[in-house]
């Protein structure tokens, strides 16, 4: 005799799948703290949504996501989407769950041959390289700041287009066509938020928001279609090249999966690093005694780097399907069930991280799981820890004040957000 899953009240399920849930700040953190307290591994049934399980406990997104062969990212669709979605999805691509093929929609043995491609070109004694032009260009957006005059908005006048400068450089986008590229990423992770995407409205049309992400996808590809020709042609050493010239099993990429390749380090590379960044300062403007801490002791910046971090997590959540029955916390996961991992749950799990809601910047160990784990693992978090330590050593050498001056916002969205408006005032040397 099995069982049933335990079910996840209805009204917690929606919290977890709601856009605007992750725009309300603390309201995020009791939602999950409510869950990991009553149901840390329950299964939802809503009527949108295919059932799935919801993980909040830092050792089981842990323990799922470092067994590649079991929990696949590819199977099902790898970001939550509403059963509707889903059929039209397929109903496109001739079955496939995915719109796009890159790292994450992949598995074994794929996964790995894709991944090995640019794998070294993002490990630390290659991205070490990058150090010096990412400071100049930190010092760059720094002067932006002190020329103007003691306010700003720091995600949408700094953090958005520092990281965005540096992950366009490695793919050889010239600046002239970086508003581009800002306002298509935008479009494709703020597709949720009717100030973010495409259409600048609610998307209630499912049909209407999928043509919105398929148009949006279609500009990516046609924009590097022309960037993959002409590093054919004039190979040099950023990554755009590398992905260019790679090859598969011996064949050369195809144009499809190389335009997918560019995509994903093109968005992924660059939002999630500007929300750390200025999930960063938000923690600091609401704690003068962790800027305190800094200023008197600047070693403490890549504790401030890994804590801004965990205490944004930018990433919301990544699906994975089960191959097989598996027992987890006492439950039985079934083959082909499909499981939410919501990291910024993990990250505030009680049982790891001693007062999880407290912003620190000596926090240590600080165990967060924001770049997951396991094959997926970020493979730009060396980057991203690079421009954010480099941004904050130039930055706190001129900083001498800063605080809130104005209400700060969070994006909706349930998959990739963070800060949409950080209004702060400052001094600077
Ligand atoms: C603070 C910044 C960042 C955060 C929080 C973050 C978060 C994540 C997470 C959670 C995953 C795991 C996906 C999974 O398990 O399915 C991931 C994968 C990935 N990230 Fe990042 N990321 C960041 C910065 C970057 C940067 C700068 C790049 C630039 C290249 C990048 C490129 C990627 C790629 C290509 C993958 C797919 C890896 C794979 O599936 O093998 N990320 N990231």
């Amino acid at each position: 005799m099995t069982s049933a899953p335990p079910t996840l009240p209805d009204e917690l399920a929606w919290g977890v799948v709601s856009p605007k849930t992750y725009a309300d700040y603390p309201g995020t953190d009791r939602l999950f703290a409510r869950i990991r307290a009553e149901h840390p591994l329950a299964m939802t049934a809503i009527p949108d949504f295919d059932p799935f399980w919801v993980v909040t406990k830092h050792a089981d997104i842990l323990e799922i996501s470092r067994q590649n062969d079991k929990f696949l990212s590819g199977h099902l669709a790898t970001t939550l989407t509403t059963k509707e979605a889903d059929a039209r999805v397929r109903s496109r691509t001739g079955g496939s769950p995915h719109l796009i093929r890159t790292l994450v929609q992949m598995d074994a043995p794929d996964h790995l041959k894709y991944r090995a491609m640019t794998q070294a070109w993002f490990m630390p004694q290659n991205v070490r390289k990058l150090e010096e032009r990412v400071r100049v260009l930190a010092n760059k957006y720094i002067d932006q700041m002190a020329d103007r005059g003691g306010e700003c908005d720091f995600i949408n006048d700094v953090a958005l287009h520092f990281p965005l400068r540096v992950i366009m450089e490695i793919l050889g986008v010239p600046e002239q066509d970086e508003p581009r590229m800002l306002k298509l990423t935008q479009e494709l992770f703020g597709a949720q938020d009717p100030e973010l995407n495409r259409s600048g409205e609610e998307q209630a049309d499912v049909e209407a928001a999928l043509a919105q992400i398929q148009a949006v996808l279609m500009d990516f590809f046609m924009y590097f279609n022309q960037i993959t020709l002409d590093r054919r042609a004039s190979p040099t050493d950023d990554v755009a090249t590398v992905i260019a010239n790679g090859t598969i099993d011996g064949q050369e990429i195809g144009s499809f999966e190389a335009v997918s390749y560019y995509t994903i380090v093109a968005t992924a590379g660059h939002d999630t690093t500007s929300s750390s960044t200025a999930g960063g300062m938000w923690g600091l403007c609401a704690n003068p005694g962790e800027f305190a801490k800094l200023k008197a002791d600047p070693a403490l910046i890549p504790g401030l780097v890994d804590e801004s971090i965990r205490w944004t997590t930018p990433v919301k959540h990544f699906m994975r399907s089960a191959t097989e029955d598996y027992q987890l916390r006492g439950q039985t996961v079934r083959a082909g069930d499909w499981m939410m991992l919501c990291y910024p749950s993990g990250n505030r799990d009680e049982e790891v991280f001693d007062d999880p809601y407290a912003f620190r910047v000596d926090r240590s160990p600080n165990k967060h799981l924001a770049f997951g784990y396991g094959a997926h693992l970020c493979l730009g978090q060396h980057l991203a820890k690079l421009e954010m330590r480099v941004l904050w050593e130039e930055l706190l050498k001129r900083l001498k004040s800063v605080e809130f001056a104005g209400e700060p916002s969070f994006s909706e969205a349930n998959f990739v957000g963070g800060p949409k408006r950080l209004p702060i005032r400052y001094v600077m040397e």
